[in-house]
């Protein structure tokens, strides 16, 4: 499956690619990245460290939006984000400076052009703020329009926010932005929290990755020990290490790992108290057509061993 990723990268954006990195049906066509846990520089910084970290050397990482719709000063991360992914937004982790450069064409240029090459055999999964999909649609609707599948890692339809109480980070980093993709008539299966925080990584999975001894093994525990220790809801509660990203990338790679899934015309409130709540587009209730898949049920189970397992085996691979 030709696969482009869009993320913030922190931690579990690491995940993810790690993740991706160690499905042989996943051919990762590029990274493209945006602001939201770290600066948008950090997250390209960190998308090409990583890369670099799993040997793919060839994947190119095209840097997007540094802000939100609107904004008119470059965003910067809260206090409570570079908590949750430390201030370099991979748990403090030094991995070497990338020897490569980000691409010279911009992430909305880059999906516009592989969405002209590979239409419906290119998936994409958006896991931050979702400013670089819409500014691409804005731009050339007919292209994104023609991309196989979109699968995000964004919003909370039946579970409270992990910002505020109704809203999902991704969301409420450019709720602008979300508003106008799940408006866009594009289909998106959407992976929100309703199915992310069933999946947590444990204890024993991380402290396995060390065993090896590995490059690859030993960073992406140190990682996710920093992860599993600082996530926390918006009332200060530890969540564990919710896999959010990796679920993502999974649900795209394998629709299975879906047990329950809801087909609705999402929207998003904005302006009020409830600012960022993912909800059913009330105007759109008698639609005869649906644009976004919510999944509301996974194989939680099988998929955190599933993962735990494909990290482990990169981590040994990397040691052999
Ligand atoms: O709410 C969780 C999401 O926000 C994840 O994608 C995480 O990486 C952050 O971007
Ligand atoms: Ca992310």
């Amino acid at each position: 499956m030709n696969l482009i990723l869009d993320l913030d990268t922190g931690i579990d954006d690491a995940l993810a690619i790690s993740y991706a990195a160690s499905q042989d049906d996943a051919n990762l066509l590029g990274i493209t990245t945006a602001f939201g846990n770290v600066r948008v520089e950090t997250a390209t910084r960190n998308s090409l460290a990583m890369l670099e970290l799993l040997g793919l050397t060839d994947v190119p990482v095209a840097q997007g939006a540094d802000r939100p719709w609107g904004a008119e000063e470059k965003y910067v991360p809260s206090e409570t984000l570079l908590q949750v992914h430390g201030r370099n937004g991979i748990g403090e982790v030094v991995l070497p400076e990338p020897q490569r450069m980000p691409e010279t064409t911009n992430a909305v240029d880059f999906l516009i052009a592989k969405a002209r090459e590979y239409g419906k055999d290119l998936t994409l999964v958006t896991a931050g703020p979702m400013t670089n999909l819409a500014d691409a649609f804005k731009k050339d609707p007919e292209a994104i329009s023609s991309i196989g599948k979109i699968v995000s890692m964004a919003g909370a339809v039946t579970v409270p926010g992990n910002v505020t109480r109704y809203a999902e980070a991704n969301i409420i980093n450019d709720a602008a932005a979300a508003k106008y993709v799940f408006e866009s008539g594009l289909d998106i299966t959407v992976v929100g929290l309703d199915v992310t925080l069933r999946t947590l990584l444990s204890g024993d999975d991380i402290n396995a990755w060390k065993q090896p001894n590995s490059a690859i093994g030993n960073a992406l525990a140190q990682m996710s020990d920093y992860y599993y220790a600082n996530e926390t809801d918006p009332d200060g509660n530890s969540v564990g290490g919710a896999l959010h990203d990796p679920l993502a990338a999974d649900i795209a790679l394998h629709p299975e790992t879906i047990t329950y899934q809801v087909p609705m015309n999402l929207t998003l409130e904005v302006g009020s108290e409830s600012n960022g709540r993912t909800i059913g587009n009330l105007n759109r209730l008698t639609d005869e057509t649906t644009t976004a898949i919510v999944c509301t049920n996974v194989e939680a189970a099988d998929f955190s061993r599933r993962f735990a397992a494909a990290i482990l085996k990169l981590a040994n691979r990397d040691q052999a």
